[in-house]
């Protein structure tokens, strides 16, 4: 355990390449030099959805625990919930080196990482090593799953995906928004959003617990036109998936970003994505009448932020940039600061406070 300030730390981190100081934040959760704080336990901020308990509704994103290693570390750091992936069937390193950029001033940062991952194998047996363990965190633990990049047949990636992790799995997310995998955005148009849940269905029927399946979630781009977002709203709806991951990293930049920054490829995230992805949510959550259960994500890097997403229609959130410029103190941080802002407007669960920004 080191309960180091992240203050302290932050300027060593920052001095390194931005993937290198993750491999280092990664290396120390890995072997327990991380810290722990005093979760928020407080019934006004339990989320119950898809039959599953979340002790608190801020998540880590997917991205950040890429391997699935640091399970038992991330839930002791107070998140209610953590995604790990994306996994792809088979180990592949993504692209060439230097891939993720920081820019400090806008607190965000821009990825085209590719999905580098160790593969199924050893992202199974690392889920399995945690859930084997005695005197877990409390927590929920979402697996995010991908396609490899030399897959022509994605549906055969993600079933063997499910096939495989059926029995691990609080949830799954399916990722077809990542802007770095060449052809994974198309998965988003209707014939092959479609026939792609129409195969996962089958396949979780078959490989998952019948009386408990795992619910299946689709994280979207922020990238989407308004008729876009209407044909993939009445699709997810046709097609019976079980709730939405909103959002992925943007292709858009902002006139604001820092020049050299902003002329990197790939995915923007952090505080510019901020708006983008509250007006999607807002937008799905009226769209799919409020009943489609939404995992706000985007910029978030405080309670108000947080609670934004949710009085748009989130009734989950989830964080990856701003721990980069603000340290894992934020999960504690956000949770209080959610109290205060329930308080503040006179709600006594954190459920009533979803979607209240519209009239439905
Ligand atoms: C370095 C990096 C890697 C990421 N990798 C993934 C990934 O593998 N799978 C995924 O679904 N999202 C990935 N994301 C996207 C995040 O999960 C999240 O949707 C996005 O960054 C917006 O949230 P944020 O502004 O809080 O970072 C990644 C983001 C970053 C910054």
């Amino acid at each position: 355990m080191l309960n180091l300030p992240f203050k302290v730390i932050k300027p060593a981190l920052h001095a390194l390449d931005p993937e290198k100081a993750h491999m280092v934040t990664m290396s120390a959760l890995k072997n327990g030099l991380h810290p722990t704080f005093k979760a928020i336990n407080d019934p006004r901020l339990q989320v119950t959805l898809w039959n599953r308990n979340f002790p608190n509704p801020v998540g880590l994103a997917a991205g950040f625990d890429k391997n699935a290693e640091a399970i038992e570390a991330i839930l002791k750091m107070g998140f209610g919930f953590t995604e790990v992936g994306t996994v792809t069937p088979k180990s592949q390193d993504g692209n060439p080196r230097p891939r993720v950029f920081r820019d400090p001033i806008n607190e965000a940062v821009i990825n085209r990482m590719g999905f580098p991952n160790k593969g199924l194998d050893v992202f199974k047996a690392n889920v399995m090593t945690y859930f084997k363990k005695a005197n877990r965190p409390h927590g929920i633990v979402g697996l995010n799953i991908g396609m490899n990049k030399d897959q022509t047949e994605p549906a055969n990636d993600y079933c063997a995906l499910i096939e495989s992790l059926g029995q691990l799995a609080d949830y799954f997310t399916i990722n077809i928004s990542s802007p770095n995998t060449p052809g994974l955005r198309n998965l988003q148009q209707r014939d092959n959003l479609l026939a792609l849940i129409g195969r996962i269905h089958e396949q979780r029927a078959k490989s998952c617990d019948q009386d408990d399946p795992p619910p299946i979630l689709i994280k979207l781009a922020p990238d989407l036109d308004e008729t876009q977002q209407n044909e993939i709203a009445q699709t997810v709806i046709e097609a019976g998936v079980d709730g939405l991951v909103l959002t992925n990293t943007t292709l858009e930049r902002p006139d604001y970003l820092s020049t050299g920054f902003k002329d990197e490829m790939g995915g923007l995230s952090g505080m510019p994505v901020r708006d983008k992805s509250t007006q999607i949510i807002g937008n799905f959550y009226k769209l799919t009448h409020g009943r489609m259960p939404i995992i706000g994500i985007g910029g978030i890097s405080n309670g108000a932020d947080a609670y934004e997403k949710i009085k748009a229609g989130a009734s989950l959130i989830q964080l990856y940039s701003a721990l980069v410029y603000h340290g894992p103190e934020l999960a504690v941080k956000i949770c209080k600061d959610l109290l205060d802002l329930l308080e503040k407007d006179g709600f006594d669960h954190i459920s009533k406070a979803v979607g209240t920004a519209h009239k439905l």
